[in-house]
């Protein structure tokens, strides 16, 4: 099955809160956000979205251009219905992150539990073109991804685990590591997972 139809068929077939990533607040991806924009609101993406509530915490926090990119219609469709009138002031995108060209320039790239399901090389490279030309120096890059010792699946896909090394490897010297800490994350069913987070700034 191909990516996007893997995607479609998670968020046509399970409700939002059944998903094992679902959170209903999600703080520690907000209070990284935040701690890394200062005084500063400015523009935000995140990448695979799904159906976090994010977005609408990004809205509340008076960031002036918020932006949620993922591959698959069904979840932008159901995060857009969910926020109502609020939908008309999110850039909705649906694309592959591994594919797409050009997103636009913004302060801070969120992503959580994205990347580490990016397990081919090629793809990974251009994920992290992407970041970099989206993402002038001074921008930060936050991403959480599983930790080494964390789950070997996710969604019945193989994903990449991750701790400070090896994403510092896979970002390279353009980017400094601000703060990376593990997180734990408990499933709707009670499972929990151990998160890698890191916070980077380009600085080149
Ligand atoms: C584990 S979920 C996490 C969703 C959300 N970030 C959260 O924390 O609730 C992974 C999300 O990434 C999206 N996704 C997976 N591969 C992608 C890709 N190559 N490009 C863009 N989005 C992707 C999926 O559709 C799904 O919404």
């Amino acid at each position: 099955m191909d990516r996007i139809t893997h995607w479609e068929n998670v968020y046509q077939t399970k409700s939002s809160t059944e998903v094992s990533w679902y959170e209903p607040d999600p703080k520690q991806s907000l209070d990284l956000i935040l701690e890394a924009a200062g005084e500063k609101r400015g523009r935000v993406i995140d990448v695979g979205g799904g159906q976090s509530f994010l977005v609408d915490r990004l809205l509340d926090s008076g960031f002036k251009q918020v932006a949620v990119l993922d591959i698959s219609s069904a979840a932008i469709e159901a995060t857009r219905t969910r926020l109502g009138e609020r939908a008309s002031r999110v850039k909705w995108m649906v694309a592959d992150i591994a594919q797409a060209e050009s997103l636009g320039e913004f302060d801070i790239w969120h992503d959580r539990a994205v990347f580490h399901f990016i397990t081919d090389p090629d793809d990974r490279k251009h994920y992290m073109e992407l970041l970099k030309r989206s993402l002038p120096i001074g921008g930060h890059f936050i991403v959480g991804t599983f930790a080494k010792g964390g789950p070997e699946k996710c969604s019945g896909l193989t994903i990449c685990q991750y701790d400070a090394a090896t994403m510092q490897a896979e970002l390279g010297s353009s980017f400094e590591p601000i703060e990376c800490s593990e997180y734990l994350h408990t499933t709707p069913t009670g499972k929990p997972q151990q998160f890698f987070f890191g916070t980077y700034k380009r600085i080149d």
